[in-house]
């Protein structure tokens, strides 16, 4: 079991804050966190940070997120009075206080996302402290052929004997599997590529030690305070 779980704010902390909002993005890093999650849809040619394609869940609107204008998304609560971020909002709100994990949900983002990264890293950000991942591993390899300096992550809803395989391929730098799909073989195939294992969603302590016993790297929690307790747990005195 490693010391040095690391973990990613899911959805930023939202566990404690309304999910995908600057709010939750403050939230994880008051909390400590090593890394912060969000997920991005496009609208308007605008790379907008909200989970699902549609509106009705986190905000006050309603309709699908590619249909409406930006200036209509930007008129919405996403909770506590919070509007839908952008993703430069977002890389300006993280400013290196913490890693940023960018999960590209919807056609199209991995070239406005790669447009954006790479004007970043121009004025000074650091590539290592991002990794763009999805479950849509061909708009993953399209990502990284336009941004060969981020690094990214292949996210897995299932475990399928070729996995690891693939995300080593395409050269990934990580895989994300979901939490029950975890196996510590899973975890030793990945690791024999030289690939890390962030593995999504661990919210209770029974879930958190149980993935760290199998070999994760690191772990996507709703609570990422959570997941630094357990480790400072395991870690015992110095
Ligand atoms: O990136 C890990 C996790 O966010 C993937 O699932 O549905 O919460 O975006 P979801
Ligand atoms: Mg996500």
């Amino acid at each position: 079991m490693k010391s040095s779980l690391l973990c990613f704010a899911h959805r930023g902390a939202s566990g404690y804050e309304p999910e995908n909002t600057l709010r939750a993005i403050e939230k994880a890093i008051a909390l400590g966190t090593d890394w912060i999650e969000v997920d991005v849809h496009l609208a308007g040619g605008r790379l907008v940070v909200i989970h699902d394609e549609t509106l009705e869940r986190t905000t006050d609107g309603t309709g699908s997120v590619r249909e409406r204008s930006f200036a209509y998304l930007r008129s919405l609560d996403a909770g506590k009075g919070e509007k839908i971020p952008t993703l430069e909002e977002v890389l300006a709100a993280v400013r290196s206080r913490a890693g940023l994990n960018i999960e590209l949900k919807a056609p199209r983002t991995e070239a406005a996302a790669a447009h954006l990264l790479e004007a970043e890293i121009k004025r000074g950000l650091d590539p290592e402290g991002i990794i763009v991942s999805s479950f849509d591993h061909r708009r993953l390899s399209r990502f990284r052929r336009l941004a060969p300096a981020i690094r990214t992550g292949a996210l897995l809803g299932r475990i399928h004997p070729g996995a690891a395989a693939f995300a080593e391929s395409s050269r990934c730098f990580s895989v994300h599997p979901a939490l029950g799909l975890l196996t510590r073989e899973f975890a030793r195939a990945a690791h024999a590529r030289g690939l890390r294992v962030y593995a999504y969603t661990a919210n209770t302590e029974p879930e958190i030690r149980r993935a760290a016993g199998l070999g994760a790297d690191g772990l996507f929690s709703d609570f990422p305070d959570r997941v630094r307790a357990f480790r400072d747990s395991i870690r015992g005195p110095i």
